[in-house]
């Protein structure tokens, strides 16, 4: 897209509304730059969620063509709203201003692929990495190393970038790869641990680590007889 240089801008006129409407606050040019930083900030990366689900749907279709087989079984994409991406500031103690947010805050955009196998984590991983303009900026192995917990998935921080009309940004997305049962087992221990209020889950601890480790057993058990019907020649 174009822009004309001296095309009256949006952001003026929302200036101009703010001032005459929040006039009062001590310092409001301040308040509406870093509101409309963030809120620009929101929509960076917005775009970069859809650079990377884009990828991640043109790699799966093109598997789907060749090899017949699906590596993800779903997607789902979020941008950390407003209140907990500034809790999360809070709490690492960073300037509340959106220049911070982006040095600071690696999981502003983020997207969890949940896989068919385990084999198939590391193939879109690696696919996704071969990629030019993919830069590898942090990654943790909860599979070959899982959490005390149990929790196990595949966290990777890459950086993608977003054309705009007068810049391009590298903007880093957070990605949780992990396969149906890993997704199964993060979501209910998830709920077991935060949505509950009344009870003390500690003496759970055990059994859940336990219940990782047969989710586990079960997937390489399926991803064995996957191999065997579909790659290996009897
Ligand atoms: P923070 O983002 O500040 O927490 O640090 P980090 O990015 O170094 O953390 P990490 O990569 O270890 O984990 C980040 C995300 O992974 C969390 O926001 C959760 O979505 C998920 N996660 C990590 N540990 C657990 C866990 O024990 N249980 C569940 N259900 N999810 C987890
Ligand atoms: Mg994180």
């Amino acid at each position: 897209m174009y822009i004309e240089e001296n095309q009256p801008s949006k952001l003026d006129s929302l200036r101009k509304e703010f001032l005459e409407n929040f006039g009062k606050l001590s310092n409001p040019e301040d308040t509406f730059n870093r509101l409309i930083g963030f809120v620009t900030l929101q929509n960076l990366y917005d775009s970069a969620l859809d650079e990377i689900t884009t990828k991640l749907r043109i790699l799966d279709k093109e598997f789907e063509l060749v090899y017949m087989h699906n590596p993800i079984h779903h997607t789902e994409h979020r941008v950390k709203d407003v209140r907990s991406l500034a809790k999360k500031m809070e709490r690492k103690g960073c300037d509340m201003t959106p220049e911070s947010a982006k040095k600071n805050i690696l999981d502003i955009a983020g997207v969890r692929v949940i896989c068919n196998y385990i084999k198939d984590i590391y193939t879109v991983e690696n696919l996704l990495l071969k990629q030019e303009d993919i830069k590898l900026i942090k990654r943790k192995d909860y599979i070959e190393n899982p959490k005390e917990n149990g929790y196990q998935s595949l966290h990777i921080v890459i950086s993608v970038p977003v054309f705009l009309s007068n810049s391009v940004e590298e903007v880093p997305v957070e990605i949780q790869l992990r396969t149906i049962g890993m997704d199964m087992w993060a979501s209910l221990e998830h709920k077991l641990r935060y949505k509950n209020t009344f009870k003390d889950t500690s003496k759970y601890q055990d059994e859940l680590k336990a219940c990782s480790e047969n989710i586990s057993q079960v997937e390489s058990h399926m991803q064995n007889m996957y191999n065997e019907i579909y790659l290996e020649n009897d």
